[in-house]
């Protein structure tokens, strides 16, 4: 076992980080061209114009809320792909100010998109055209915590970590994680339906949110806040919203079940020779781990150059052609660390298993779960990251990832995989140093054909957002699609939340 016990530094300096960050956006802030530039056959709907007297209204409804000035990070995503041309960005604090926004736009038919933590993938948090930004930055007040039932209460704009580090005190958890935690707000997470890294041991927030307070485009409030764990009264209301992007009302609340913070984690992150070795070795911890195995993600060499080469940052083992990264985490450390370990050295000596490295300390912890969660930040140094996320059965899972580097060769820096494996969910990325239209035709629609072909789904856990709802039939039926604009239209009748969204044109 002494191999695994090695350890070598892996994430040298944070300041490089910020740095790099910032040099980013400075460059592509003068680049980037505006999404209806980019998108030309999108058309602005019949939405009114905000005018000064718009502006005046919202005054009086938030005053010194209502912001014009410097709108730049609220109309650019995180991926630097989509650019929108809002003039207005509005940043209520209560439910009560949303519903009064809400009906005024409604009755005035001016289009609103929501805004969490815009670390959105798929352009959806900000405008295609001149919407307006209803942002949750000020709706983030913890509302109440019932220790026994581990039932958490918050407004919609809690970000995402400053609930996990409130719930830690008490000795509870958050059951979503994700590498934007530090800036993804808990109402974004609950519109995106997010996965991320403990849905192989929560499950998804279909199963955890018990009860969200929305407000439909009209400014009705529909309150479905209950924290209760078992109620069969009715539709499950709620349920709509989860995952609906914005597009059927605004989020402001939301009742989460939150389960008891592991006392032991360990991890180990491991080397091996071939994508078939990873879905071994998956097989045997579901086999050897059972309750204890909290995550299970994977990379490829490739994924490991960004790390290196972009970020700066080392591997804890040699080189592989694949690394798995496998948590556990418990209420037992001396049971958990036993079962890991015999678990370790079944793979080892079985050969599924090159090198590898196992560790308890929190900082390793943290350290190696940086060198997975940070790929999607590695890629932007490319330039343009074309960025894919789907379900696929494990048996073609990497096949993907071979067909399109095979296919794009050498007009693209990079196609790389990682992801959720555990969940069957990959994350294939290709780059290049600028947008291509070229790259772009080569990938789509092939690449979701592909997927479909495979009975899988063109998303996981991102959404189809601005960028993929044109393709939403790859992976829903014609009367779904049917069914899903009749809720739209119910629920939004003057289609003022988040247009352009999600579902194809009506
Ligand atoms: P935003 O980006 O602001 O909005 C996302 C969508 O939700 C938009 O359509 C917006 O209109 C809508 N919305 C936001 N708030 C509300 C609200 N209160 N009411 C109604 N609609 C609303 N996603 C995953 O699923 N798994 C991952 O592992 C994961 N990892 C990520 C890692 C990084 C580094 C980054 C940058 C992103 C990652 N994401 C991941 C994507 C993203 O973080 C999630 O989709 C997240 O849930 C978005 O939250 P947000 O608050 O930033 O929402
Ligand atoms: C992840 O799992 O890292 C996120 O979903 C972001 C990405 O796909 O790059
Ligand atoms: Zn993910």
């Amino acid at each position: 076992m002494n191999t695994f016990t090695r350890w070598c530094a892996l994430n040298r300096t944070k300041l490089h980080r910020t740095i790099s960050i910032r040099q980013f956006q400075t460059t592509t802030r003068r680049l980037l061209e505006l999404t209806s530039v980019r998108y030309p056959n999108v058309k602005r709907g019949n939405y009114g114009t905000v005018q000064d007297r718009d502006v005046s209204e919202f005054e009086r409804l938030i005053p010194g809320r209502v912001l014009t000035d410097s709108l730049d990070g609220y109309n650019t995503d995180w991926l630097k792909t989509c650019r929108g041309a809002s003039q207005v960005v509005l940043r209520p604090k209560s439910t009560e100010e949303v519903s009064a926004i809400l009906k005024y736009c409604s009755e005035r038919k001016l289009a609103v998109v929501p805004q969490g933590g815009n670390t959105g993938l798929v352009g959806g948090s900000v405008p295609v055209f001149d919407e307006i930004v209803i942002s949750t930055q000020l709706m983030n007040k913890i509302i109440s915590l019932d220790e026994i039932s581990g039932t958490l209460v918050c407004q919609a704009g809690c970000v995402l970590a400053t609930v996990e580090d409130y719930l830690s005190s008490y000795n509870l958890t958050i059951p979503v994680d994700l590498g934007a935690k530090g800036s993804c707000h808990i109402g974004g997470n609950v519109a995106t339906n997010a996965g991320g890294i403990r849905l192989l041991r929560y499950g998804s927030l279909h199963g955890n949110v018990l009860g969200l307070e929305t407000v439909l485009a009209s400014g009705e409030v529909v309150d479905c806040l209950s924290t209760l764990r078992k109620d069969n009264t009715g539709y499950d209301l709620k349920q709509l919203f989860v995952g609906s992007e914005g597009t059927l009302g605004i989020i402001t609340a939301v009742s989460l079940n939150c389960p008891q913070k592991s006392q032991a984690v360990s991890v180990a992150f491991l080397g091996c020779k071939s994508f078939q070795t990873v879905l071994d070795i998956f097989k045997e911890s579901r086999h050897q781990l059972g309750e204890v195995l909290s995550a299970f993600e994977f990379l490829d060499s490739q994924s490991m150059t960004v790390a290196k080469e972009n970020l700066k940052m080392n591997s804890p083992i040699e080189d592989f052609p694949f690394y798995v990264l496998i948590e556990t985490s418990g209420s037992n450390g001396k049971h958990d660390e036993e079962k890991l370990n015999q678990f370790l050295e079944n793979v080892m000596s079985s050969g599924l298993v090159q090198d590898g490295t196992v560790t308890t300390e929190p900082t390793k912890i943290q350290n190696i779960w940086s060198l997975r969660e940070r790929l999607a930040e590695g890629l932007l140094h490319d330039g343009y990251c074309y960025k894919y996320d789907v379900s696929l059965p494990l048996p073609s899972f990497y096949n993907l990832v071979e067909a399109m580097r095979e296919r794009l060769g050498t007009m693209v820096t990079r196609v790389v995989g990682y992801g959720h494996v555990g969940d069957g969910n990959l994350h294939l990325n290709v780059t290049s140093p600028e947008y291509s239209k070229e790259v772009m035709a080569k990938i789509e629609p092939y690449l979701y054909d592909w997927v479909a072909d495979k009975k899988g789904s063109i998303s996981a856990e991102h959404g189809l957002g601005f960028k993929k709802k044109d393709f939403i039939y790859h992976s829903k039926s014609k009367s779904a699609v049917v069914l899903m604009k009749e809720i739209k239209k119910t629920f939004d009748p003057n289609m003022i939340l988040n247009p352009y969204k999600v579902l194809p044109d009506f």
